[in-house]
């Protein structure tokens, strides 16, 4: 699946060293766009700039932490600095780490909350700035089922997902008039390293693709020029009961 108006627009993808944010990285990029792909390992987002370039898609890689403030800051001063833009922030890096909430390591919380919403809060702000001076822009932002509905000892998780939509909801009102768009994408189980780490107990074969994450990145990108705007999109596994 291909999208026509991505041709030349910086698009950010965090968490984009495997998983689905390399698998959205490869489609926007077969799209036109020039991807900054950020993640901790290198190495992973080296390979992803590589397979981009083979098909002579445009990428960069910026080695990043998001759970450090700094390296979030110091990620957003180089896009200034590189490109003076940023059209699209599609944040998606994510931990997951599950257990019963009355014997779950507050260090662990922190961790979560650090890298699924303080990071990705702070990364809006940060794009917002950029997007506001070109009176354009889109940010969306990968939360989960788990931020729609409780699950059994995902209470962090959850929180952080739920924290996700709060964000998505307000921006997407605070910012209609500087003509920002800001979607959340919902997703059930998705064949990753998360869920294979997470939640063995799923089988492989009726999980969601991370290309189809992907499809669905393009989708809300395609309706960005349009009087249509899509807020949320919940996408559940085809076997999983529907809500
Ligand atoms: N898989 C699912 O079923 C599912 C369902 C709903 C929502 N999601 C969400 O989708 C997103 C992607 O998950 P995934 O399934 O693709 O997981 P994954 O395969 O584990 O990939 C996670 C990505 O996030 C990056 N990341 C993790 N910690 C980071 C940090 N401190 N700083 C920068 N990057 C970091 C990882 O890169 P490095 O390790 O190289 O840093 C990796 O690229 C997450 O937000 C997750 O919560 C997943």
């Amino acid at each position: 699946m291909r999208i026509d108006n991505l041709k030349d627009k910086i698009v950010l993808v965090t968490g984009a060293s495997k998983g689905i944010g390399k698998a959205i990285s490869i489609a926007v990029a077969q799209s036109g766009a020039e991807v900054i792909l950020v993640a901790r390992d290198e190495e992973k987002l080296k390979q992803v700039k590589e397979e981009i370039n083979h098909f002579k898609g445009e990428a960069v890689v910026i080695k990043a932490d998001f759970s450090k403030e700094n390296e979030v800051i110091q990620l957003f001063e180089q896009i200034k600095k590189k490109y003076q833009r940023l059209d699209v922030l599609i944040n998606n890096a994510g931990v997951a780490s599950f257990g019963n909430t009355e014997n779950f390591p507050l260090e662990e919380f922190d961790k979560i909350m650090n890298v699924n919403i303080r990071s990705v809060f702070l990364a809006c702000q940060k794009a917002i700035k950029l997007m506001k001076e070109k009176n354009n822009g889109y940010i969306i932002n990968i939360s989960s089922v788990v931020g729609f509905k409780g699950y059994n000892k995902q209470c962090a998780y959850g929180i952080s997902k739920h924290g996700v939509m709060g964000l998505t909801k307000s921006l997407a009102v605070e910012l209609q008039e500087q003509n920002i768009r800001v979607s959340a994408i919902l997703p059930g189980g998705v064949y990753t390293d998360m869920v294979a780490d997470a939640r063995p107990d799923l089988d492989p074969s009726v999980l969601i693709d991370p290309k189809e994450i992907a499809h669905t990145i393009l989708y809300l990108l395609s309706l960005w020029d349009t009087n249509a705007a899509v807020d949320q999109i919940y996408i559940r596994r085809n076997k999983s009961k529907p809500f």
